[in-house]
């Protein structure tokens, strides 16, 4: 029989980074609030942090919070240091801090390209040299988790750098969770990716845009996401979901149904070796 998320997670300590908004600050508040753990709260907003600190800390919650920009490596070596001497070990990281840019690729300022690489890729990166080796030299059992997205098995136009950073985050957890097992360390460092569909957030509010060639297709594409903002999960709801699967042993965390299907789909496209479809419209969040 599974163990139960309060069982694994219960009074641990929860390094999240992108904690001052949407999934990160929703998982902040479910595994502060119902599963009694210390979070560590990792942003490069820090009043968002603090406020969210002293949200937490206000209900009897323990929290930290701590500035950090994960494209800064030794940022994320602090933010481990700190989190291990001011909370104790650490039993789950979530690699969860990322951006978006709309518009045609050809049209995307380079510095918003960088930008979202360095974030959205090298940010999961630097939380993994950082805090890797120092769970797999404790003996007790710990978790990564890795934001990816419906988007990283899925192709979709004008995001197309967002989409391309969440197929490279699932594949490099792939890989990951194989290198963990080799290093025989898979018995306590379990490695799990995180897919969410659509989940409440400040993403495409403060997703990248393009100053020249075709604006308008990038903030027609803006304003169709933020329309299925409002069909969104609640964050406070998918952390639950997460925790749940991941305490299932699950390795493909999804926030909603339609994200298996997703996946089913992706499967079907390689496995028929058909070429991307454009579906044109306007965007939805499916009804399972
Ligand atoms: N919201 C969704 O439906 C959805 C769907 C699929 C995947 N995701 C993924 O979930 C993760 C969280 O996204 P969200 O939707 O909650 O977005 P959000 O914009 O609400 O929150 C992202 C947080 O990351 C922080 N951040 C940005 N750059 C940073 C940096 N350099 N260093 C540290 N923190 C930084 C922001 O300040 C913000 O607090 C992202 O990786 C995103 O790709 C979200």
């Amino acid at each position: 029989m599974s163990r139960s998320a309060q069982e694994l997670f219960g009074g641990g300590v929860a390094v999240i980074t992108g904690a001052g908004a949407g999934i990160g600050a929703g998982l902040a508040r479910y595994a502060a609030r119902e599963l009694g753990m210390t979070v560590v709260l990792a942003d490069i907003d820090a009043r968002a942090i603090a406020d969210l600190r002293a949200e937490l800390e206000a209900d009897g919650a323990r929290a930290l919070d701590v500035p950090c920009d994960v494209r800064d490596p030794q940022a994320l070596e602090r933010l481990a240091e700190r989190s291990v001497a001011e909370a104790g070990p650490v039993r789950l990281l979530v690699n969860n801090a990322g951006v978006e840019q709309f518009g045609y690729l050809w049209d995307t300022p380079v510095p918003n390209w960088e930008r979202l690489l360095a974030v959205n890729v090298s940010g999961v990166f630097h939380g993994i040299k950082a805090f890797l080796p120092r769970m797999m030299a404790e003996p007790g059992q710990s978790w990564v988790w890795n934001l990816s997205s419906v988007g990283g098995v899925s192709a979709s136009p004008l995001q197309a750098p967002y989409i391309m950073s969440k197929h490279a985050v699932l594949a490099l957890t792939e890989c990951l969770y194989q290198e963990v097992e080799l290093a025989g360390h898979a018995h306590h460092v379990h490695v799990q990716a995180v897919l969410p569909g659509a989940v409440a957030s400040d993403i495409f509010e403060s997703a990248g845009a393009v100053e020249d060639g075709d604006i308008t297709a990038a903030e027609d594409h803006r304003a169709a996401m933020l329309r299925i903002k409002a069909q969104a999960m609640d964050p406070v709801d998918a952390a639950r979901v997460f925790f749940g699967q991941a305490a299932e042993g699950e390795f493909y965390l999804r926030s909603q149904p339609f994200v298996a299907d997703a996946m089913t789909a992706r499967a079907d496209v390689l496995t028929h070796r058909r070429a991307p479809l454009l579906i044109r419209g306007d965007y939805a969040v499916p009804a399972n």
